[in-house]
């Protein structure tokens, strides 16, 4: 089984996101699970059995006076499966820290939202220290199901992606970092400059589970050859 997560980032009002949600529904998703990340203004509109919906970030806070912020009861009320977290704009731009981080898993677990943790570097040379760093957050946390989706900054957007062979190796490094610090197992995705035309040769890699989606999601043609190829692969 396939994941496919698309997120639409600060994409799509209300007219548009209505047409997507239609064309998306037309979709015969076959074997791939896929799950989309709307705007929260537009997850309500989402509406079919056939897709999940998750949320593009959490408060750290559970309730309360925190004007303009939204909580994970309130993400899980509307029907939020998964919650993306650490993202690397919401690190970078919204100077979100790990120690945001830990609050936010802890409230999304509590509400039973399942943490989609995304870690990556910003330069290659720190690969490594990086992702001990951003994935510690989870070192024994108690949750049942947990998703990482490794997406190296310098690839979110611009084209530039990993070599296979490198890939494989990041993606079975983190597999045992994580299998040592946190007690389960976990579904690892990767994120950054996938699209339609690389997607193929992406999905050959055997230890990923699936995909995190940006640009190439917000086009529904890509989704549906996204779709045909990687449940075809
Ligand atoms: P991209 O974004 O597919 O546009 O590179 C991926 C992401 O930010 O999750």
């Amino acid at each position: 089984m396939k994941y496919l997560f698309l997120n639409h980032k600060m994409n799509f009002n209300k007219d548009e996101a209505c047409s997507y949600f239609e064309s998306l529904n037309k979709i015969d998703f076959q074997d791939i699970n896929v799950c989309v990340f709307p705007s929260y203004t537009n997850i309500f509109l989402a509406n079919s059995n056939k897709y999940s919906v998750g949320s593009q970030n959490v408060s750290c806070y559970s309730n309360g006076s925190y004007t303009g912020d939204i909580s994970s009861s309130q993400i899980a009320s509307m029907g939020c499966k998964y919650c993306l977290i650490g993202h690397s704009e919401r690190r970078k731009i919204f100077r979100e820290s790990n120690e945001d981080i830990r609050l936010k898993l802890n409230n999304l677990k509590n509400d039973n939202v399942i943490p989609v943790l995304c870690v990556g570097e910003v330069r290659k040379e720190e690969r490594y220290s990086t992702l001990i760093e951003q994935l510690d957050v989870i070192a024994n946390l108690d949750i049942d199901n947990l998703v990482i989706a490794y997406e190296p900054v310098y690839s979110i957007g611009t084209g530039v992606v990993l070599k296979n062979k490198e890939l494989e190796e990041v993606i079975l490094w983190i597999r045992e970092y994580v299998e040592s610090i946190y007690d389960k197992d976990c579904l690892i995705l990767y994120g950054g400059s996938v699209n339609d035309e690389n997607i193929k040769s992406i999905s050959s890699i055997s230890s990923l589970d699936g995909f995190l989606i940006g640009k190439a999601s917000l086009d529904i043609e890509k989704v549906k050859n996204m779709i045909g190829v990687i449940s075809n692969g």
